[in-house]
């Protein structure tokens, strides 16, 4: 199965899948943050990636920084950026791969394009922490939460200050990609009631 991590610097969910057997690729404009990642990665406008006939499945996490319903303060400010990140998700969505996943937080993708298939929250995926993910989903089942946990404090708070700040917040948590890849990654898309 080949599977493409469309906007993923981290290898976080390209490892998840790797770890179930996946043949995953992460791509990013920027280069890959883990070691040994480089193999698995390319560092590359994913847009010409995605014009490769091989892909089974792609889970994509555009920016959001123009996007995002928590920045509308500054919304009046950037009508371009927003035309233009709206323009790169329409672009994902419309990739030609049979299965595909668009991930951004609470956003004007919403109002703009469609709403999403399903909202989920860390702590439904062992993080005990809150912050509520869209997911657009194509010929794709519903996520199932795996692990159920206490704790509802805000993502954000996790974060230190720094120019580094947007990565940490914005890397994929793992328990997140482990359900995607065992929900995602095996063959059970039929069989799973949420289809
Ligand atoms: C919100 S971050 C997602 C990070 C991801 N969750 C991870 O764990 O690495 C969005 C990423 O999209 C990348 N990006 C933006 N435009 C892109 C493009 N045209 N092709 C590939 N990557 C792009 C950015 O460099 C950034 O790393």
């Amino acid at each position: 199965m080949n599977v493409l991590i469309a906007c993923e610097f981290s290898g976080i969910v390209r490892n998840a899948f790797r770890a179930f057997g996946a043949d995953a690729y992460s791509c990013d404009l920027l280069p890959c943050e883990d070691d040994g990642g480089d193999e698995f990665h390319f560092t590359a406008d994913v847009r010409d990636i995605i014009r490769e006939s091989k892909w089974d499945l792609m889970i994509a996490h555009p920016p959001c920084t123009h996007l995002a319903v928590s920045g509308a303060r500054w919304f009046k400010n950037k009508a371009v950026e927003q035309r233009d990140a709206l323009r790169f998700v329409r672009q994902l969505m419309d990739a030609p791969i049979d299965r595909i996943c668009i991930e951004n937080p609470i956003s004007i993708i919403s109002s703009q394009i469609r709403k999403p298939d399903q909202i989920i929250q860390p702590w439904q995926f062992g993080h005990g922490e809150t912050k509520a993910t869209c997911l657009w989903l194509k010929n794709l089942p519903k996520l199932v939460p795996t692990k159920i946990v206490d704790g509802r404090t805000p993502r954000v708070h996790h974060a230190s200050p720094g120019p580094d700040r947007w990565k940490e917040r914005s890397r994929t948590l793992e328990g997140i990609a482990n359900a995607m890849a065992i929900q995602w990654g095996g063959w059970e898309w039929d069989k799973n009631p949420n289809a």
